[in-house]
């Protein structure tokens, strides 16, 4: 059976996807204070990463596909950044620090991937990693308007099990839905112009 899993990983999702959430990408950076150590989990192709390391001291990205580890690290390579650093690994198997060690954990677009039973023990890992979370996602609900039909398409071309994900995500109130479950506090929402995306501050 052919595996739709992550087919656009690496450079595919660098030139179709990444262009596309540079508005998403900046409602995250403005909420990061300059010179502060941050955790990118699920960095994908480190487009986040390299954005933040220009303003901040030092920047990890952590993420699952190796393909994607393998782009990041390329483009690190080849602009010459000193102050990223790139992890191939899951988030659900990360250590627990008795302290967190970053000032901000950063997460775009990762929970509504991520499957139910699994949301809190990852949400949980990476609150103990970071004093400040910002976590970015499709807001639940996802309208019914143009960007939203987009967004359905393409995760529809995820195959199967992932739509369902995305669909148990926003069933389950999406990110506050989450994040209240966790019992974590929201100290400050936004969403983006299309109704599409929300980006939560949360202690
Ligand atoms: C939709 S992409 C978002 C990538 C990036 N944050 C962005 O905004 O472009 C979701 C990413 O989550 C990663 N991912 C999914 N489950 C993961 C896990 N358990 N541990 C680490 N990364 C994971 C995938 O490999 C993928 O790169």
């Amino acid at each position: 059976m052919i595996d739709l899993k992550n087919w656009y990983d690496g450079h595919l999702y660098a030139k179709f996807l990444d262009p596309s959430e540079k508005t998403l990408r900046s409602m995250v950076v403005e909420r990061i204070a300059p010179e502060t150590t941050v955790l990118d989990a699920a960095c994908g192709t480190g487009s986040l990463v390299f954005e933040l390391a220009e303003r901040c001291g030092q920047v990890t990205g952590i993420d699952l596909s190796a393909k994607m580890i393998r782009y990041a690290e390329l483009q690190k390579e080849k602009d010459r950044i000193q102050n990223a650093r790139f992890v191939q690994g899951d988030l659900a198997g990360m250590s627990e620090p008795e302290q967190p060690g970053f000032d901000y954990v950063t997460a775009v677009l990762l929970f509504h991937e991520i499957p139910s039973p699994m949301r809190p023990v990852i949400m949980s890992r990476l609150k103990k990693q970071g004093r400040t979370l910002i976590l970015a996602d499709f807001r639940a609900p996802l309208p019914l308007n143009v960007d939203g039909l987009f967004n359905r398409i393409i995760e529809m071309s995820g195959g199967r099990e992932h739509y369902r994900m995305l669909r148990s995500f926003l069933r389950e109130g999406g990110l506050p839905g989450l994040v209240q479950m966790c019992g974590l506090t929201i100290r400050g929402a936004a969403c983006d112009r299309t109704g599409n995306f929300i980006v939560l501050e949360v202690r």
